[in-house]
């Protein structure tokens, strides 16, 4: 008895960027929105995780790329312990991704070429957030936007310092595709270090 789809891999031993670039194209074209969107794990030096949401903004061989506050819960974790997971998935495609690695803070130009694509109440919002820290109400942040409004009337408010991006740098990436009866498909790349090249391997589901 063959089993239903019994086809072979669906996931190719290739380049793992280029595998990656082929199915994010997929998402943004099928995802309802944000298909950059990404959880992103850290940990304490203890151990002990977090996770939340972030943006991909770039990515490429060298790495992949999110915006943030670098004095936020995720910004001191990662200033302690400068290791980071990523995990995208795409439901409407039923695909995950998974990303492990070192991270590196993107340069300031970099930086500063993102900061000025936003939206100016977004370079507004981001500026006047002390992400992650206490706010007695949202009314006092709402004031802080306007403050600066007033200050830079048309949004042009110069980037933080502590607002800035990282790049996630891989040494591990899995893609899973769902197949029928949930057996399921994995392929792990690895690789030594950034310049090494990539080995890959099925993994069971
Ligand atoms: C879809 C989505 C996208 C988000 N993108 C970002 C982002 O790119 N950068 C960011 O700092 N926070 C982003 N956030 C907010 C974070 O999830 C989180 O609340 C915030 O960064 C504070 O996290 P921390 O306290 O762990 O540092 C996003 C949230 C969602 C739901």
């Amino acid at each position: 008895m063959s089993l239903v789809d019994p086809a072979s891999d669906w996931i190719p031993h290739t380049d793992p960027f280029a595998l990656f670039d082929a199915w994010f194209a997929e998402a943004r074209a099928s995802e309802l929105n944000d298909p950059n969107a990404m959880a992103l794990a850290t940990a304490t030096p203890a151990g002990a995780p977090s996770v939340r949401m972030v943006l991909l903004k770039g990515h490429g061989p060298d790495g992949f790329v999110f915006y943030t506050n670098f004095e936020s819960r995720k910004g001191h974790e990662l200033a302690a312990n400068p290791q980071a997971a990523l995990l995208f998935h795409w439901k409407s495609l039923r695909r995950q991704v998974r990303v492990e690695g070192r991270i590196e803070e993107v340069t300031a130009a970099e930086a500063d070429a993102y900061f000025a694509s936003r939206h100016p109440v977004s370079r507004l919002g981001s500026a006047a957030s002390d992400q992650s820290r206490p706010l007695p109400d949202r009314e006092t942040y709402l004031a802080r936007v306007e403050a600066l409004r007033a200050q830079y009337p048309d949004g042009d408010v110069p980037r933080p310092p502590h607002w800035s991006g990282y790049r996630v740098i891989p040494a591990a990436i899995e893609f899973w595709v769902d197949r029928d009866h949930r057996l399921h498909e994995r392929r792990r790349f690895v690789r030594e270090n950034a310049n090494a090249p990539w080995s890959s391997t099925l993994l069971y589901p």
